[in-house]
């Protein structure tokens, strides 16, 4: 498939080596691609970039992830931009994340620098299955840290995989930036006060399965936890932060069990940036009935905005309306901007991979 893409100097770039796929039919799921860049860890030490074209991974039975849970990943895009470079976002706070996961759960950290290579080698090597602009979807690219070294007692790897690998995605929820309702599910932690909440690990999506599963059954987007020792406060989504929006004000969670969202994050200085007030405190479940707009933002839901969030067990009912919020659809449109080389990068958020 040849297609032309304008530069910003007014150049074209004959792109014609791209996947001849429906990109804009794409849902959020795996499809193979061409490589995955792999690194071992060993003898106390990261070794060299390897350019892989195996999905399988060959590993021992005894491998700590398979048995501790000694597993992490992230989540981030990269974008084919109207100019047609290629850009990904804050890929260094990816990294900083899973460095923070590592830390967590006794993983050797991995350097940014080489976090971010191995980010560009992939994305790189992949270059066709970036989906168009105009389509709306997105390459995901998908970093997972596993011990590989053999344990029987529960004690930490002495060996370790870190490998990317991408695929082309669609919306996470359905219809894109479009309302969706949520459920609130009671009788589920996705984790513990001082767990492992705050760190991107297999084991809370583990968690989060079953009371996902209730949210669809029952008809919604996705489930909403509350802190686990109170039952009291909106913590987060089971892929997704939360957030409120009030009297001018940008409203989210501080919890020690959810995930610091880098999206979330950015949209806390982008609502600072259009002049509104950001607050980052326990959210009672009852103040639900006092926001304007409420949404679920992250990587993959990018923001999700929300109809509805119902507390099946109490039948209490929080609506926000069937159509996104103009203070959700600002943010969204000026975070995608960014994303897209579109609006200005006033943070220097994004990095461009492919010129
Ligand atoms: N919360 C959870 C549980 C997630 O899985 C994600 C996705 O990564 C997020 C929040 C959003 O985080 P980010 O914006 O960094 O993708
Ligand atoms: C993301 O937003 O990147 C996520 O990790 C969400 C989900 C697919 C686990």
């Amino acid at each position: 498939m040849t297609k032309n893409y304008k530069r910003r100097n007014t150049t074209t770039l004959n792109i014609n080596t791209m996947k001849d796929l429906n990109w804009s039919s794409l849902s959020f799921g795996y499809m193979k691609t061409d490589y995955n860049v792999r690194c071992y860890y060993r003898n106390g030490k990261w070794g060299e970039i390897e350019i892989c074209s195996d999905e399988y991974i060959n590993m021992h039975m005894a491998a700590t992830c398979l048995h501790y849970g000694q597993e992490a990943f992230e989540g981030l895009k990269a974008y084919r931009c109207p100019d047609g470079k290629v850009r990904v976002f804050r890929m260094d706070e990816n990294a900083k994340r899973l460095q923070s996961t590592c830390r967590g759960i006794l993983m050797p950290e991995l350097p940014t620098e080489l976090f971010e290579e191995m980010v560009r080698k992939v994305v790189t090597l992949n270059q066709e299955w970036i989906p168009t602009y105009e389509s709306g979807a997105t390459l995901y690219i998908r970093p997972l840290l596993v011990g590989t070294g053999a344990q029987v007692g529960v004690h930490p790897a002495n060996e370790y995989l870190f490998l990317i690998f991408v695929t082309p995605v669609g919306p996470y929820f359905k219809g894109g930036f479009y309302a969706n309702p949520y459920v609130i599910i009671r009788d589920h932690d996705r984790s513990a006060p001082l767990g492992t909440g705050i760190y991107k690990v297999g084991g809370n999506y583990a968690a989060s399965l079953l009371a996902n599963k209730k949210a669809h059954d029952l008809g919604y987007a996705c489930e909403f936890y509350l802190d686990a020792k109170e039952k009291k406060y909106i913590d987060e989504a089971g892929a997704a932060n939360f957030f409120g929006i009030k009297n001018n004000t940008y409203v989210t969670p501080k919890s020690t069990s959810i995930l610091p969202s880098i999206t979330n994050k950015s949209l806390m200085q982008l609502a600072e940036d259009l002049g509104m007030t950001v607050e980052q405190r326990h959210i009672p479940e009852e103040e639900l009935e006092t926001f304007e707009e409420a949404g679920a933002c992250g990587t993959a839901a990018v923001i999700s905005p929300i109809s509805r969030i119902d507390d099946v067990e109490t039948g209490k009912s929080y609506v926000f309306g069937d159509k996104p919020g103009p203070v959700s659809e600002k943010l969204y449109n000026l975070l995608r901007g960014i994303q897209y080389g579109t609006e200005e990068d006033k943070h220097g958020w994004t990095k461009v991979v492919i010129e």
